[in-house]
């Protein structure tokens, strides 16, 4: 039995509860183990019982979670840096393996958490922290290593990308869209990092980190949203035979990394032009591979427990076949950055 204590039971972490009960038998068989949620942080304890847990499956206290010993993997759902990379730390200090999908802190404190995780001899995942439900950092830090990279160019964030879609095909006015994406759930609780650029500014960090084996936190990362996109600047891409993308870029640039979130003119003939909606892509060009896309959900209550959930059942397995500290990229301080000034 492998045991898990869940930190948070939003949209996320309810489509972790759910996908774990749902598929149980099958990840029984992939894992070599049964997967069990055994405590459940969450201040709201309705929206746990919503989902089925029991009352004793749900705390307000961090601390019923950090001393349970029986508590193999602490999947960290609340999202921002603190307190999840306190709990995070304390986690893996406890011995407790990791998972989270917490972009803001994995673009940030990445590697305090690598070093921790290493130190302490436990697992450390965080495929959904970028691009939600499409699988890209195990294959860059895996089937993809053998690769010089060339560059990683991704459509990271769903809202502003069904924004500037909607915006496209349906000649829509940028305010009322954006407000239909945080109806549907898609934008951040503050949308402002969406629309400015810093939700997909800290996806090309974590990308390019790994896809480049360097240190790229956000500072290092230029960044420009799509505020001041207007509807004649779609018209007129349009008629140019270009679309409006937000993008993130990583690249490398005489030995040092250049990364880098704006909006660009794409030419209607390349992949990333028919990503529309709340889809995401990430463009791969490496040496030996040549260019890939992996193409996708980069958002919502499944797809992004899609990731999660891989994540704990890799975990799983690590434990059933005993190996032991693994984590999500080795990031050495190989090359150095190129700043973009404005
Ligand atoms: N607000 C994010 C997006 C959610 O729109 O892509 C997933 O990180």
């Amino acid at each position: 039995m492998i045991n898990i204590g869940l930190l948070g039971c939003g949209t996320v972490g309810s489509g972790v509860v759910k996908i774990l009960e749902k598929n149980k038998t099958d990840i029984a068989k992939k894992t070599g183990s049964e997967i069990r949620i055994r405590q459940v942080l969450e201040k709201d304890p309705d929206k746990c019982y919503k989902i089925g847990l029991q009352s004793d499956q749900v705390t307000s206290h961090f601390e019923n979670i950090i001393n349970d010993d029986a508590i193999d993997i602490v999947v960290e759902l609340i999202g921002g840096i603190e307190p999840a990379c306190s709990f995070i730390i304390e986690a893996m200090k406890k011995g407790k393996h990791v998972v989270t999908a917490n972009k803001d802190l994995i673009a940030v404190k990445g590697q305090e958490l690598f070093a921790t995780a290493e130190e302490n001899n436990v697992d450390f995942y965080f495929e959904a922290s970028v691009a939600g439900g499409i699988p890209i950092i195990y294959p860059l830090k895996q089937s993809l290593a053998a690769n010089q990279i060339q560059e990683v160019i991704g459509i990271l964030n769903g809202t502003t990308n069904y924004i500037l879609s909607k915006m496209t095909r349906e000649g829509r006015d940028y305010e009322e869209v954006l407000r239909e994406a945080q109806e549907l759930g898609y934008a951040e609780s503050d949308p402002g990092a969406d629309v400015e650029g810093l939700d997909a500014a800290r996806k090309i960090a974590i990308l390019s980190s790994i896809a480049f084996n360097s240190r790229v936190t956000l500072d290092d990362v230029y960044v420009e949203g799509i505020t001041a996109i207007t509807l004649r600047d779609i018209q007129y891409a349009k008629e140019l035979g270009y679309v409006v993308k937000l993008l993130a870029i990583a690249k490398e640039v005489e030995g040092k990394i250049q990364a880098r979130v704006h909006p660009a003119f794409i030419p209607l003939s390349h992949p990333l032009a028919f990503v529309n909606d709340v889809y995401n892509a990430v463009f791969v060009n490496g040496d030996a591979v040549g260019e890939i896309m992996h193409y996708g959900r980069g958002a919502g209550e499944m797809p992004t427990a899609s990731a999660v959930a891989g994540d704990i059942i890799e975990i799983g397995r690590n434990m059933h076949y005993h190996s032991n500290a693994r984590i999500g990229c080795t990031c050495f301080k190989e090359k150095g950055i190129l700043n973009i000034s404005e």
